[in-house]
């Protein structure tokens, strides 16, 4: 018998199938930054490696009429192909394999990188751990060739990094300068799931000061 685990989100009001390797958003608050900023546009929006798809599900739904999902993992592809096809939004989501962006511009790009810059040790571990901050930096960097002209990128991210001294904000702030970018504002959350209060749990200092950010970009 398949086991068939199903994870409800609020932000869409259903239910989305997280396949075996393919990362689990437990987490509901950064999808809810996702939920609350404000659309730049509703024509265009990409979202740079899209795991389960949850992130473009909750951009279709919110009325965005094409969404480009991207992943290098082909099972994050079909799982997030097979979200899209049970959330009835595949006439407007699109899962593609690829390395990063897909091609062209668009008005809106999503990224939720690995939050932990430390090395991954399985296929699932890459969606969680990002050496050096690969991915981060890959976006920041690639972004603005990517982004129409008014363009806005929404980078999602955890600063546990920082409170576990694995990264700085200097460094984020830097990169973020010096890709030629600048923060037109930025949406903070706490985490709400459960190990944020677990005193058992050995990184609880680091996560109780935790706060998850939604940082909305454009160009210089
Ligand atoms: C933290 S998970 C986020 C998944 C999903 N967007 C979400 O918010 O739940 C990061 C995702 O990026 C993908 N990824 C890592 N490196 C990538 C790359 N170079 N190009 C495209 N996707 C990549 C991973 O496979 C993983 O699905």
């Amino acid at each position: 018998m398949r086991l068939r685990i199903r994870c409800y989100v609020d932000a869409l009001q259903d239910r989305i199938h997280p396949h075996y390797g393919t990362f689990f958003p437990a987490r509901s608050e950064y999808v809810d930054l996702v939920a609350a900023a404000p659309l730049p546009s509703d024509t265009l929006a990409f979202d740079v490696g899209t795991g389960t798809g949850v992130l473009a599900a909750v951009l279709a739904r919110r009325g965005v009429r094409r969404v480009v999902a991207t992943d290098n993992e082909p099972r994050a592809i079909a799982c997030a192909a097979e979200n899209f096809r049970n959330l009835g939004v595949e006439d407007r989501a699109e899962a593609v394999l690829t390395d990063m962006f897909p091609p062209g511009r668009a008005p809106l790009i999503v990224c939720n990188p690995p939050w932990i810059p430390a090395t991954p040790h399985s296929s699932l571990d890459n969606a969680v751990y990002d050496p050096g901050s690969r991915m981060l930096f890959r976006f920041l960097n690639e972004l603005p060739d990517h982004l129409e002209p008014d363009g806005e990128g929404w980078l999602v991210l955890s600063d546990l990094a920082e409170h576990l001294g694995l990264r700085t904000r200097e460094d984020l702030l830097t990169a973020i300068t010096e890709a030629g970018l600048k923060v037109v504002e930025r949406l903070d959350t706490k985490p709400t799931h459960p190990k944020a209060s677990d005193r058992d749990d050995p990184l609880f200092e680091a996560r109780t000061a935790e706060v998850t950010s939604l940082w909305r970009l454009v160009r210089r």
